[in-house]
């Protein structure tokens, strides 16, 4: 099939790639003209597994380009998908207005009947403003349909996620465009669901926010595991054996962060007070979070006793492994509050170094993970990547004035640690 997707961030980017994967014609539109130039040159602006090989590939076999220009998008395909950021606002709330331009464009640009997909994370109703819109703008008025399908790719895993999804949502205002949708999905050998449009809306705020409710449960469990002497992780793998529960986001941590988890949440308990209803298992959910970070800095202070002029060694940047994203960052904030204490920080993150160097100043940044510990007086664990698990234990003990390690995502084995000579401390156990 023809398919345009507006908007080349992480979700227009990724979907568009696999679209052109699985055999379709696909123009990826964006109006940033050095992303457009650095896209047709082969390269990505982001760093995601794999997916810069599938860019060149489908670029070389002709079914993937890239345009600065809608209208020739929407002239292209008959299905338009706006994959287009969706930013939260001073009070939690969802600024729609790039949704709002890109259905305007997409209006002014038609000339016969189109499917408008929209892949955005957005509040429910939106569709029925999107086909206002639509409807104000289009001159030709010509036909058309609004569909929601919403996207569930995990940063640092999207290529998979995209190929293999659980289930694929579609959401519809009448039935003409499902048979559409269905062939544009057919390839991907995933359940699909057709719904109508605003469940298809809801059903994405109501997945992130369960998610990260889940988190957010398990890091209290962990508070009561620290109390008691019991181990979260074996808290966490007896309940994730119960299929209804299920183990995957059972990780306690130093707390969620990304660019997703807390938007979403902010934005559905804006979407739910506007609609009457104080979401307040959600808002618990946010202060949950929060007070892990709180805990996980006074675990530190009170280690430490004197944060002011202690060096600290911190692996990990990123919000989470396999991405150099520091949106929102547990990792950035940790690092914050910790210059705020007057400590001095000696930092590494095996991708996203570049991009913190923007936000984290006078530190060192040091490009051999091993190297970090060298002259600290602690080391911290701050984002999950799998390559910290191989670090050279023996070598980061020798290099530490003392032997203390904070893992905030609990990568070690708090007795094989104790074996090795460290003081560790970990979270939940
Ligand atoms: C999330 C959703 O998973 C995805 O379906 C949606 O499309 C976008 O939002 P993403 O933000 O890329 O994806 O990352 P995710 O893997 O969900 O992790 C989010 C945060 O939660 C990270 O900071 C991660 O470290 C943290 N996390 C995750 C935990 O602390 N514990 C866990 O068990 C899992």
């Amino acid at each position: 099939m023809k398919l345009t997707i507006i908007g080349t961030g992480y979700v227009g980017l990724v979907t568009g790639t696999c679209f052109a994967e699985v055999g379709h014609h696909v123009c990826c539109v964006d109006n940033d003209d050095a992303k457009v130039k650095m896209l047709q040159s082969g390269r990505i602006p982001i760093y995601e597994p794999g997916l810069e090989e599938l860019v060149q590939k489908n670029a070389a076999a002709g079914r993937l380009s890239f345009s600065n220009n809608t209208a020739e998008g929407v002239a292209k395909s008959d299905v338009v998908f706006i994959a287009v950021p969706t930013p939260p606002q001073p009070d939690g709330s969802v600024d729609m207005s790039f949704i709002e331009r890109v259905a305007r464009d997409i209006a002014a640009a038609m000339t016969d009947y189109k499917i408008i997909v929209d892949k955005s994370t957005v509040p429910v109703q939106t569709g029925d403003k999107v086909a206002e819109t639509i409807k104000r703008y289009c001159k030709a008025r010509v036909d058309f349909d609004v569909v929601s399908n919403p996207e569930f790719l995990r940063e640092g895993f999207a290529v998979e996620d995209l190929m293999k999804p659980d289930r694929i949502v579609v959401g519809v205002r009448t039935q003409r465009p499902v048979p559409a949708l269905k062939e544009v999905y057919a390839p991907f050998n995933a359940p699909i669901i057709v719904t109508d449009i605003n469940s298809a809306e809801l059903i994405k705020h109501a997945s992130n926010s369960f998610l990260a409710l889940k988190i957010s449960y398990i890091n209290a469990i962990s508070v009561i595991c620290e109390a008691t002497g019991a181990n979260v992780q074996e808290v966490a793998n007896g309940m994730g054996m119960d299929e209804r529960i299920g183990r995957r986001f059972l990780n306690a941590s130093l707390g969620f962060g990304g660019s997703c988890f807390p938007k979403d949440l902010s934005a559905f308990i804006k979407i739910a007070e506007q609609l009457r209803y104080d979401f307040g298992l959600l808002k618990e959910v946010q202060k949950i979070n929060a007070a892990q970070m709180d805990r996980f800095v006074k675990k530190i202070a009170d280690t430490l006793w004197v944060l002011k002029g202690k060096k600290i060694g911190v692996l990990g940047l990123a919000f989470k492994q396999n991405t150099d994203d520091i949106r929102t960052s547990p990792a950035l904030e940790l690092c914050h509050r910790l210059q705020k204490e007057g400590a001095i920080l000696r930092v590494h993150d095996p991708k996203a170094m570049e991009k913190a160097k923007a936000d984290l100043h006078n530190v060192t940044y040091v490009d051999d993970m091993n190297e970090v510990a060298e002259g600290c007086d602690a080391l911290v664990i701050a984002t999950e990547w799998e390559e910290f698990k191989k670090l050279d234990l023996e070598r980061a003990r020798k290099s530490l004035s003392h032997p203390i390690m904070f893992d905030g995502r609990n990568l070690f084995d708090p007795q094989e640690m104790e074996r090795l000579g460290f003081i560790y401390k970990s979270i939940g156990r």
